[in-house]
């Protein structure tokens, strides 16, 4: 039986997954001659034994198209998954066993986990469990893995995020409104803080900087102050008041993380009950993992995909694939899941921000 190696894409998807299949697969099977599985929904199609065969032809225009061709599944936790019993009830189950039973049947030479923080802990667990033979590839909008300086699917985001900003822009200065921006990126402020320096926003609020709701009036009263009555703040989904906590639309549970939501409008709230401003929210939401990747996510999709073929072939399993000071390096998965990856309070992209006058309210 000729050699093969299998990939899979998991939890939230975003612009970039396909670039890392069709990277993955056109190197395995054009440098190495090596067959290529792909796993469907994540860890799901392990457990449900939904393969799909890879290869030149059916990557062939993958590049540019967004989503992932093998589907992803954010609940397709394999350690506590939800079952559907006959009666249609749903149970929560520990499906591990079954999942390295059939990694087992797959007889795969190494297997290509493209993933988060959820999918690259889940596959630290399975790496624990005997199923030593896998790579990792970084993926999420949040950019908030510890052991890479970008995920796949950053600097779409981003993007996007910065074309709405500089959309909001023209209207609110039309309106002479306060336009409140909520952006995804969970407990790190990544996306909000790029894309308000970016954007040319007024005032950012980032998880990692609880933030004192004067010092965001006095921002904006300062700015009537000079004349200028209209402004753009960046709400990032998981922004605290001091002393505060974060807006959750739903609580976790065994299968899945709690769901952030609401930051913007209650900033917004807040600002009209102490002001006579008019202030609109937009919330972005899945905007920002649509569509099509940026160059930047194509390329970083592309040499991810090629390098973790390469630690395949090397043998270099337990590792992911990651980009350090602009070089493509290799880091332990431990790295990936030991802590998230946040904004340094006193680093230099805040620095810069408070050096041209955003106010972070903190
Ligand atoms: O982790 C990526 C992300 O888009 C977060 O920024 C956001 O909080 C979450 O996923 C949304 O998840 P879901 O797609 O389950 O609503």
């Amino acid at each position: 039986m000729s050699t093969r190696i299998g990939i899979l894409t998991g939890g939230g998807d975003c612009p970039g997954l396909n670039g890392v299949i069709r990277a993955v697969t056109l190197h395995a099977r054009q440098t190495y001659g090596w067959e290529v599985v792909g796993i469907r929904n994540g860890f799901e199609g392990l457990y449900e034994e939904e393969y799909v065969d890879l290869n030149a032809s059916t990557v062939q225009h993958l590049l540019p198209r967004g989503g992932t061709m093998l589907g992803s599944s954010n609940r397709a936790n394999p350690f506590a998954y939800p079952v559907k019993l006959p009666d249609g009830r749903v149970e929560i189950h520990d499906v591990s066993t079954r999942c390295l039973a059939n990694l087992a049947k797959l007889d795969l030479h190494g297997l290509i986990v493209v993933g988060g923080d959820g999918t690259m802990s889940f596959s630290q667990k399975f790496i624990q469990r005997g199923a030593t033979r896998i790579v990792g590839v970084p993926k999420t909008i949040d950019n908030d893995l510890e052991a890479t300086d970008y995920t796949v699917g950053f600097q779409t985001a981003v993007e996007i995020v910065v074309q709405a900003i500089e959309r909001l822009h023209t209207t609110a200065e039309s309106h002479e409104r306060i336009m409140v921006v909520e952006v995804m990126g969970r407990y790190a402020g990544w996306i909000a803080l790029t894309s308000a320096l970016a954007g040319g926003a007024h005032v950012c609020l980032i998880p990692e900087i609880e933030y004192d709701p004067d010092r965001v009036l006095e921002a904006f009263h300062r700015r009537h102050g000079r004349g200028v009555s209209y402004s753009i703040v960046v709400v990032a989904e998981g922004a605290k008041q001091k002393g505060g906590g974060h807006s959750v639309i739903t609580a976790a549970d065994p299968t899945k993380q709690e769901k952030l939501g609401g930051a913007g409008q209650r900033i917004a709230d807040m600002i009209s009950a102490k002001t006579e401003y008019e202030v609109r929210t937009t919330v972005l939401g899945h905007i920002q993992r649509g569509g099509s990747p940026c160059a930047f996510d194509r390329e970083l999709a592309t040499r991810f995909g090629v390098k973790a073929v390469e630690l395949v072939a090397e043998g270099k399993f337990g590792h992911v694939a990651a980009i350090e000071h602009g070089k493509l390096v290799a880091k332990p998965i431990e790295k990936a899941v030991k802590k998230l990856k946040l904004i340094d309070p006193a680093g230099e992209l805040v620095r810069t921000a408070k050096g041209i006058g955003i106010e972070l309210g903190g």
